[in-house]
């Protein structure tokens, strides 16, 4: 079955963020995709510390909890992100979790010796759901930081960037559960990620992770 890999950057396993991210990968399970949640604060690497083997190989040399990543991240046939912001920017941790990939980077761009074949990328869709806690009225940049990081991340593991869900000021809405209709929009974006990768084939699929 294909797969839907979710990456959630926030902190909180079950806070707004992950709540987002629960109904997008629920829509996705819904057209018969696998779908996976990887709790990245939860993993345990360090940065990457430019060792620069992946240069002229197709692997990482710090062996950690992102090695089993590598893998995944490159058979799945579609990504979403779920993230905080934090700083203006992605959250510490996932920001690691996406320099790491300079593997697909050198594989890519380096070498060309792309490591997920370049006709899967036109299956391969992103989605990107991000909440702030200030407002886009007060703050229109406040997502700027975010895009531009994941949108570099998905040109590098060659996935189409999707559709977005910004959710702002989060200060002020707090609780994510008391707008049904932004959960509604998240379930039905991840529907239409899996439909693109699995052809909305109807069946149920299975949730881990
Ligand atoms: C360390 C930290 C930094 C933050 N920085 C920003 C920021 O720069 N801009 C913003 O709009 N919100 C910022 N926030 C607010 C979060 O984006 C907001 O609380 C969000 O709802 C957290 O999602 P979560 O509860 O699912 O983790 C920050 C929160 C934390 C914990």
């Amino acid at each position: 079955m294909p797969l839907i890999l979710g990456l959630l950057g926030s902190p909180l396993p079950r806070g707004n963020t992950a709540l987002l991210l629960e109904r997008a990968l629920a829509g996705a399970a819904d057209t018969g995709c696998t779908v996976e949640r990887v709790n990245v604060p939860l993993l345990t690497f360090e940065p990457c510390m430019e060792i620069l083997h992946c240069m002229n190989a197709p692997e990482c040399a710090q062996i950690d909890d992102m090695t089993p990543y590598y893998e995944r991240v490159a058979e799945a046939d579609g990504i979403v992100i779920a993230t905080p912001v934090m700083t203006m920017g992605v959250p510490g941790k996932l920001k690691g979790f996406i320099d790491r990939f300079q593997v697909f980077y050198w594989a890519k761009y380096g070498r060309n010796e792309p490591l997920v074949p370049i006709e899967r990328k036109k299956q391969r869709h992103g989605l990107l759901l991000s909440i702030s806690g200030l407002s886009l009225d007060r703050t229109p940049n406040v997502f700027d930081g975010v895009r531009a990081t994941t949108t570099a991340f998905f040109d590098i593991i060659d996935v189409t960037p999707g559709e977005e869900l910004l959710v702002d000021d989060m200060d002020g809405k707090r609780d994510l559960a008391r707008f049904p209709a932004l959960l509604e929009e998240a379930y039905a974006m991840g529907r239409r990620v899996g439909e693109r990768a699995c052809g909305g084939s109807g069946e149920t699929g299975t949730v881990s992770g």
